[in-house]
């Protein structure tokens, strides 16, 4: 199903982003600039993308006819590409807009030469046109990439989501897209019925997003570790983390504020 690791005659994508491979056998990438992996390679970057961000989402939305993505960030693209392969293998028809802030321009014009699970190679068409132009289009479907800062498209931005899957660098490597701040901006593009997705389950993150009005659920993805789910609408069917009792249980506890970073 994938090269194997033996196979890959060239594994530095840029020159700060080498090709790993993950516990799962999909390859990943490694930041030299974040020094951080762009998936759990425990887990496994393809599993990790389906398991803890496109399963429980499109679940969420499963009684829509059209839905639209905030991706953040794009980085290799795995949870835009797994959500188009999850669709088509379950045989689900919706309109998808799918829009994704990823600020590292060599990384995106690299994609091409990624070494994708094979499961991904009917979307060629669309990796090399969201590397070449940064836009993919058809009756179906719109994919744009947004070249710059996460939280400048989010300030600006004036649409409003179904899902936001939140999949940043970690917060202790890139806290900027983790703070109160940054959620409260979040909560502000996302439907009141919106989910949002992330492998997160810090105490900081969670904090961060209950301040911003976000109801917490623990997830528990097949055969991955656990994460988040959080909704400004209560959800039924998940594990709600009470916060109040988090907060009484830990008062020294703090959520990233963009006034510490
Ligand atoms: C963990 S990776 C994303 C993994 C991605 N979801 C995937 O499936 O491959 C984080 C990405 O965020 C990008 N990034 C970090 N800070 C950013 C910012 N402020 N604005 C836009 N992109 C940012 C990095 O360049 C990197 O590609």
């Amino acid at each position: 199903m994938f090269i194997q690791k033996s196979h890959l005659n060239n594994s530095f994508l840029t020159d700060k982003h080498r090709m790993v491979q993950s516990d799962d056998g999909s390859f990943t990438a490694y930041s030299a600039e974040f020094d951080e992996h762009y998936h759990s390679t425990k887990d496994g970057a393809l599993a990790e993308s389906l398991q803890k961000h496109v399963i429980p989402a499109l679940l969420h939305v499963s009684f829509k006819d059209e839905i639209s993505i905030l991706d953040i960030c794009f980085g290799l693209g795995f949870n835009t590409l797994a959500t188009l392969y999850y669709m088509k293998k379950e045989g689900i028809k919706k309109k998808l807009t799918i829009y994704s802030p990823e600020f590292d321009k060599e990384l995106i014009a690299s994609l091409k030469h990624f070494v994708y699970p094979e499961i991904f190679l009917e979307f060629k068409e669309i990796i090399d046109a969201l590397s070449t132009s940064g836009e993919y289009q058809d009756e179906s479907l719109h994919v744009s990439l947004y070249l710059g800062d996460a939280r400048e498209f989010i300030r600006d931005c004036k649409h409003q989501f179904d899902v936001v899957y939140q999949d940043a660098f970690s917060p202790s490597s890139n806290p900027i897209l983790w703070t109160k701040e940054y959620f409260a901006d979040i909560a502000r593009v996302m439907k009141e019925d919106g989910i949002l997705t992330t492998y997160s389950i810090s105490l900081a993150t969670r904090l961060a997003l209950h301040g911003s009005g976000f109801h917490i659920y623990l997830y528990e993805p097949k055969g991955c570790r656990s994460s988040t789910l959080a909704s400004l609408k209560e959800l039924s069917g998940y594990e709600r983390v009470d916060m109040a009792h988090k907060i009484s249980c830990n008062p020294e506890a703090k959520p990233l504020s963009d006034l510490e970073i």
